[in-house]
């Protein structure tokens, strides 16, 4: 029947022409809608004879079913145009290069710490640890240091609010004692204990604050107890390590006598490079010492029978000498521009 072929055509025509799924619902109603042109067709079939209407009804429905066929394709060829918009809009480029990731690097700081920890552990000590927050005693009272001595005043430290008698240690030096009792304990049935050698870098606090202080800085402590520990073992000990920690012998090395609760006899130690842009200036880099035989005893161990050295040395004054760096502060305010100079 030419006009079912051309009502195929139509319909077809008009599908393809239908942009967007809307559209093509609006096109499909004209064709297969209630009122639509192969209903009323189909609505006519009662007006045959039933020969006519069983021949006329199956070419109907043979063009109902191309057109459903046409209306689907349509619909199939909209959707998947629509899915590649989709992907096109998300599209992840893959051969862009990377952003890259920034690189960390480590703190002068903990850069300085790290070559202390490298050159104290070659020649036998350990790296020993302590708590920041500390009690007053291991602070202060079992190293010797009287009650009314003036580095106990409320202005020289930070205590804890509320809570009696613990602070923000001053000092490395109370992991001495914590580690002293910890290595006579363990020794305790030991018919002689052996050598205790340790540094115990850390953080410590006090109240002050300009360009070569802060409220909150670094130190070293060293501590080498044993049989026959002497003066001349702390200053070989000394020595040694700032020429390699500087890389170079051109320095001169100095032990001014001074005082400390926790060392008897005790001294500053200074020294000068012989070249370079800081020749002939005497820097002050620690304070050092003999235990101090109440420190011992209060470290359980018998000062009748053994003796130490002991030396506290700053850290980022160490940091500063190596890095070149003048004001202290720098290390702690946080500014990349600053500590990204550090990167190896
Ligand atoms: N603890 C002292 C301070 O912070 C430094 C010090 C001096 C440590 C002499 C020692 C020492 O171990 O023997 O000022």
């Amino acid at each position: 029947m030419d006009n079912l072929d051309q009502l195929l055509s139509q319909a077809t025509a008009a599908f393809s022409a239908s942009a967007d799924i809307n559209a093509l619902e609006q096109a499909k109603a004209v064709f297969l809608g209630k009122s639509g042109s192969v209903t009323e067709l189909l609505k006519g079939l009662g007006k045959l004879d039933p020969d006519e209407r069983k021949r006329a009804g199956a070419e109907i429905n043979r063009c109902k079913a191309a057109i459903e066929q046409a209306l689907e394709a349509r619909r199939e060829a909209l959707r998947a145009a629509q899915l590649e918009l989709q992907l096109a809009a998300k599209a992840l480029d893959v051969t862009l290069p990377g952003r890259g990731r920034g690189r960390g690097g480590l703190h002068p700081v903990v850069r300085t710490q790290e070559r202390f920890e490298t050159l104290f552990r070659s020649i036998g000590f350990e790296v020993a640890d302590g708590p920041e927050i500390e009690e007053d005693w291991f602070n202060f009272t079992a190293l010797n240091t009287p009650e009314k001595h003036p580095a106990r005043s409320m202005h020289d430290t930070f205590y804890i609010e509320g809570v009696q008698d613990v602070l923000l240690r001053t000092h490395t030096s109370p992991v001495q004692i914590r580690s002293m009792q910890a290595h006579a304990t363990r020794y305790k049935d030991a018919e002689v204990m052996p050598d205790l050698r340790i540094i115990a870098p850390g953080r410590v606090y006090r109240v002050d604050s300009d360009a070569t202080h802060s409220p909150m800085f670094h130190q070293v402590e060293g501590l080498w107890v044993g049989e026959n520990i002497s003066f001349a073992g702390l200053k070989g000990v000394i020595v040694d390590f700032l020429q390699r920690f500087f890389e170079t012998d051109e320095m001169q090395v100095r032990f001014r006598p001074s005082f400390f609760p926790f060392t008897e006899p005790s001294a500053e130690i200074d020294f000068a490079f012989m070249s370079g842009p800081n020749k002939g200036r005497w820097l002050e880099i620690a304070g050092c010492g003999m235990v101090h035989p109440n420190v011992l005893r209060n470290g359980g161990v018998d000062p009748a029978r053994y003796t130490g050295f002991a030396f506290g040395m700053g850290l980022d004054r160490l940091a500063m000498l190596r890095y070149g760096v003048n004001d202290l502060r720098l290390f702690f305010d946080n500014d990349l521009r600053f500590l990204a100079q550090f990167q190896d």
